[in-house]
């Protein structure tokens, strides 16, 4: 399915990501972890493109992702969707038409400047948002939601593409662990319930566990572990982060609660759909 080898990306003298390989043999959900500056970001921005690696391959279902160009790349953009840690919406502009977005990459700009988007989109985005447990916001300001609900918002905005892979970058490190609960909740049911691929850089080891179902530890640019959450002992953990024995596991918690009200509201918004 997904391919990654020995993907490199410099920066001047610097080494940002180094020689990487990752095969993804079927739809699985993914976490990244390592310290700050370990390649995290710049390895999930090579995967959709928004970065152009220095050497190496990436290939998808046969395609060769690194030899796209122009045109071609907005549409592995559509396949290989991306969300960001401040969630990149459009703050005046209300929920829905944030989530009609989404559908730019096969409809147009004008679309956008029109407001005229077709009817079957637009129910298709309120399913969505409901399936997230958001869709009575649909027509306020997207700033008028939590952090939370915006993110999920982000998710709704990027699910309109339908995409095969689904990149996070750090989705919930500006949410309260509440929030952070409801959106990796969410993403994990982008995994179970579609069988969408879902990349997501974590800066919390706890959640890395939690969520995934694979680990990928980075240390200055390079995979030094590629395994399961309990594969992933303290030991592990330390050297990835390059902590001494000092290494607290509780320094990467979020302490994220065990049943929350947002998570309790996603469940009943998807019985209902
Ligand atoms: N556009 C750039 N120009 C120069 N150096 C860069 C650029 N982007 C990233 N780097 C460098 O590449 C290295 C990896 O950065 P990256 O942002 O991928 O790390 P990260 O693991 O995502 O870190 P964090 O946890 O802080 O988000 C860092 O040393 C960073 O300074
Ligand atoms: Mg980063």
């Amino acid at each position: 399915m997904l391919q990654i080898e020995n993907l490199t990306r410099r920066f001047g003298a610097a080494t940002a990501v180094d020689r990487v390989s990752i095969h993804v043999a079927r739809p699985t959900m993914i976490g990244i972890i390592g310290a700050s500056g370990a390649g995290k970001s710049t390895l999930l921005r090579m995967l959709n493109r928004l970065e152009t690696p220095t050497s190496g391959r990436i290939t998808f279902d046969g395609r060769d992702v690194t030899a796209l160009k122009g045109r071609q790349v907005r549409g592995w953009h559509a396949d290989c969707a991306m969300i960001f840690q401040q969630f990149n919406l459009v703050p005046r502009l209300d929920v829905v038409s944030n989530v009609l977005h989404g559908t730019l990459y096969r409809t147009g700009t004008l679309r956008a400047l029109t407001a005229m988007w077709p009817e079957a989109d637009i129910r298709h985005a309120i399913e969505i948002l409901a399936r997230l447990g958001i869709h009575e916001h649909a027509a306020k300001r997207a700033e008028a939601l939590s952090g939370g609900q915006q993110q999920r918002v982000a998710i709704a905005r990027a699910l309109m593409q339908d995409p095969k892979i689904l990149l996070a970058d750090e989705p919930i490190a500006s949410l309260d662990p509440m929030n952070a609960q409801a959106v990796m909740e969410a993403l994990r049911s982008i995994h179970d319930e579609d069988g969408r691929t879902v990349i997501c850089n974590l800066h919390t080891l706890d959640t890395a566990r939690r969520y995934c179902d694979r680990v990928i530890g980075m240390k200055q640019g390079r995979v030094v572990f590629d395994g399961t959450p309990e594969q992933l002992t303290t030991g592990v953990a330390r050297d990835i982060y390059g902590a001494g024995a000092d290494f607290s596991e509780e320094a990467t918690s979020t302490e994220i609660r065990e049943t929350p009200a947002a998570v309790t509201a996603i469940r009943e918004a998807k019985a209902a759909v």
